[in-house]
């Protein structure tokens, strides 16, 4: 067992939840609608704004981050449309099967190998050519551990074309400024950097796109994976504007995880991301393992790594949780033997991290 006497959760999602975010989530359940709920649902709508950089629209999605994904898709994909995927990886390529499932004409733009940002020369290029009705990038792709330029990339999107960013693993420890990048559709995420509980998507929709999904202009093509369907009921529903049910538990467990980042101040909270991530990364080198990512090109909430042959990832997982109940990942998403350490967060701290370490250098040792 650790020293802190229950799971620890150092892969990269779900993370361990600020202990605000916990006390949230036991408060007295209350109805999901009316003058009280609207008022904490709207303060913490303001303060997720700020993550996200943006003064336009902010919502909550009751599910996934890949079902917050795949409504953007819906929403804006029409039979044939011409789609764009940037760089690869489990994730990216993931939405790319989604968008096909919706019809797309896809195309993806990628390095040879894991581990690389896009090539911003052949990028540029290839959105001149294709046109592409939407551009989709994974801003941290948590499967291979590569944190990609948005800003760079926001310079080479048409007017015309919709920017789609998925934040899941950088939302709530980077400064993502949607408003200055031009981003059309940004999906958050409760359980990674932000420290709250799985299970409400926040994500944000620029006005342009607000537009373009007017339920005055424009049928649904689903209801709960339409955002034509949230704009409906935002505007015929202002005591209640989602759809469907969301969780007042989840809801208040995330007020508990942003009133903890106020409360450090987003700035040391990106602080401490990077701060952490260094002192992984140099350990992860000065025992002689290989980054995936460039340190340049890493995201800082997670490291990812190879391991030499005769370490087999999963014996090492195996010998931390048996032993110590701390859990990390493999990049077997990837196809390659190797390990995924998450640092976000509550993660994003010595405390966990250094167990963290010396539980993998003693699994190491003994493996090796
Ligand atoms: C970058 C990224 N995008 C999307 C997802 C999918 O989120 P969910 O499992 O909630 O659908 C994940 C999950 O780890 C992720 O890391």
């Amino acid at each position: 067992m650790n020293k802190f006497g229950k799971p620890l959760l150092m892969i990269p999602g779900p993370s361990e939840p600020y202990p605000e975010a916990l006390t949230g989530l036991i408060e007295p359940i209350t109805p999901h609608y009316g003058d009280d709920f609207l008022e904490l649902y709207n303060s913490l709508i303001d303060d997720l704004k700020k993550l996200f950089g943006t003064k336009q629209h902010v919502h909550l999605y009751p599910g996934t981050g890949t079902a917050t994904m795949e409504m953007a898709l819906t929403s804006i994909i029409e039979k044939d449309d011409v789609v764009l995927f940037v760089n690869k990886g489990f994730f990216i390529d993931r939405f790319r099967e989604i968008a096909e499932i919706h019809g797309a004409k896809t195309h993806q733009v990628a390095p040879d190998r894991y581990g690389e940002r896009v090539d911003l020369d052949e990028l540029g290029y290839t959105i001149d050519v294709l046109k592409p009705k939407a551009i989709v990038v994974v801003h941290s792709e948590t499967s291979t551990g590569v944190l990609e330029d948005i800003n760079a990339i926001s310079k080479l999107i048409p007017d015309d074309s919709f920017y789609i960013v998925d934040f899941v693993s950088s939302f709530g420890a980077l400064e993502l400024n949607c408003d200055h990048n031009r981003i059309d559709f940004g999906v958050g995420y409760p359980s990674k950097a932000l420290g709250a509980v799985n299970g409400l998507t926040p994500f944000m929709v620029s006005d342009r796109l607000w537009e373009y999904v007017n339920p005055k202009e424009r049928d649904p093509k689903a209801f709960s994976i339409d955002l034509n369907v949230y704009r409906r009921f935002v505007e015929i529903w202002p005591m209640h504007p989602y759809p469907t049910s969301i969780s007042p538990n989840l809801l208040n467990a995330m007020r508990g995880a942003v009133n903890h980042i106020k409360r450090e101040g987003f700035r040391n909270v990106v602080e401490r991301h990077y701060m952490v991530s260094e002192f992984v990364k140099d350990w992860i080198e000065d025992n002689g393992l290989e980054l995936i990512p460039r340190r340049e090109v890493s995201t800082p909430t997670v490291s990812v790594f190879k391991l030499p042959k005769h370490l087999e990832a999963n014996k090492i997982i195996d010998y931390l949780i048996s032993k110590y109940r701390i859990y990390i990942s493999s990049t077997w998403l990837i196809g390659i033997n190797g390990l995924r350490i998450g640092h976000m967060g509550a993660t994003a701290n010595m405390i966990y991290v250094i167990p963290t370490l010396e539980a993998l250098r003693e699994a190491i040792k003994k493996s090796g």
